[in-house]
């Protein structure tokens, strides 16, 4: 590059952190919302770091993990960048990204805006929590929040914290890897339940969660369905019978994911009370969509991760060694199994619509 060239090369990336830091401090309210915090609860999909301050191999605080976060951090998320989360938490204007509950550096502040419990590798089902070298299990996340709040009692008092949770959007994400790794990856469960029981059980677990953060006060409770499974590239690999060439999306896979998405909403119904709200966000159908019209979203490749040879590499198989694609925004999936931060923009662009929805009405209730 000429020195002209890369005097402008400079002046252009002053210009972006200048209006980058900007927009950070000036968070808009859509809707004149007052959601005061955000929770976080399930797995990989929605996990910023707990796994970090645990005894777990399962954790991706290291490059290229987090290549396109803020000063290409890699914080623990299972991605190049951000995820929903993150994205639906700075849209209703509480604030950038959701830290993790486990950081013991965090400030009142953040503590107060919202943490995440979540722990990649976990499941609704405990047993997947133990194949995954013992990651953090939904009871315990729920404890952990009990924790929080215990704590946040005593530096801001019973009052100010019961109003906090009250006026908090929690977020529920989870699911895939009791399917994917436990039920069809091991015989310990198929022998006991078939897949209609086995999402039963599933559910009845989800249920719990629900119930048990209404018991602390939670109201505004947002679930997140489960995306195509079969078009997971390592699923691809270890089951479509065409690992190198070709390489379909396994349909048995994703069937059982409609199917569960399809109950989840069905139990939601049931569970609706007066005071408290419960949102479904699908993410299924805006997934099929970008995997099978990859074009219409500028995606190159959808059944490889730009991490590796991209056919099975994640966690610590995904490492500082691992050969990276040049443009991951061109990538469906950043390893091989979960999406790019490009990807999560557009599942959060997709289900913006519903939040829309979700806020005005809450601007009619609180
Ligand atoms: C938000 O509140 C401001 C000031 O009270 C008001 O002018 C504006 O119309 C409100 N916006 C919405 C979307 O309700
Ligand atoms: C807590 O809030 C309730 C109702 O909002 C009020 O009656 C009570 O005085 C408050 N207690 C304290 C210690 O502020
Ligand atoms: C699954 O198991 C339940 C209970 O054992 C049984 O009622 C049901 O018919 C089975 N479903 C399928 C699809 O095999």
């Amino acid at each position: 590059m000429s020195s002209r060239g890369l005097l402008l090369f400079n002046f252009v990336t002053v210009i972006t952190v200048i209006v980058t830091v900007s927009e950070s401090r000036e968070l808009i309210r859509p809707f004149n919302n007052t959601i005061s915090a955000v929770y976080v609860f399930g797995d990989s999909t929605v996990d910023s770091g707990n796994n970090n301050y645990i005894n777990t191999v399962f954790k991706a605080n290291f490059p290229p993990y987090g290549t396109n976060f803020a000063n290409h951090t890699p914080t623990g998320r299972f991605c190049d960048g951000r995820l929903v989360m993150d994205f639906m938490t700075s849209y209703v204007g509480v604030k950038e990204n959701v830290p993790p509950y486990l950081d013991p550096t965090l400030s009142l502040d953040e503590l107060m805006t919202g943490v995440c419990f979540a722990s990649s590798g976990t499941g609704l089902d405990p047993l997947t929590a133990q194949l995954f070298d013992g990651v953090i299990t939904v009871p315990k996340q729920l404890e952990n929040f009990k924790e929080y709040k215990t704590n946040l009692e005593a530096s801001i008092g019973k009052n100010r914290t019961k109003t906090l949770i009250k006026k908090a959007a929690f977020l529920i994400s989870i699911g895939t890897n009791d399917i994917a790794v436990n039920y069809m990856s091991t015989p310990l469960r198929r022998l006991t339940y078939n897949i209609t029981v086995y999402l039963q059980v599933l559910l009845q677990q989800l249920k719990q969660l629900i119930e048990g953060l209404r018991e602390e006060g939670a109201q505004i409770i947002g679930l997140v369905g489960l995306p195509p499974i079969g078009c997971v590239p390592a699923v691809i690999t270890l089951y479509s019978g065409q690992p190198i060439f070709g390489r379909p999306c396994v349909d048995t896979f994703s069937n059982i994911a409609l199917d569960y998405n399809n109950k989840l909403q069905d139990m939601l119904k049931t569970m609706q009370k007066p005071n408290s709200i419960l949102v479904y966000a699908d993410i299924y159908q805006p997934l099929n969509d970008i995997v099978h019209n990859p074009s219409k979203y500028g995606f190159e490749k959808t059944n490889v991760g730009c991490c590796g040879t991209g056919l099975i590499e994640a966690t610590f198989l995904c490492n500082s060694g691992s050969v990276l694609c040049s443009d991951p925004s061109k990538y469906v999936f950043f390893d091989a199994i979960h999406p790019t931060e490009t990807t999560y923009r557009y599942l959060f662009e997709s289900i913006r619509p519903t939040m829309d929805r979700f806020l005005k009405k809450l601007s009619q209730l609180m």
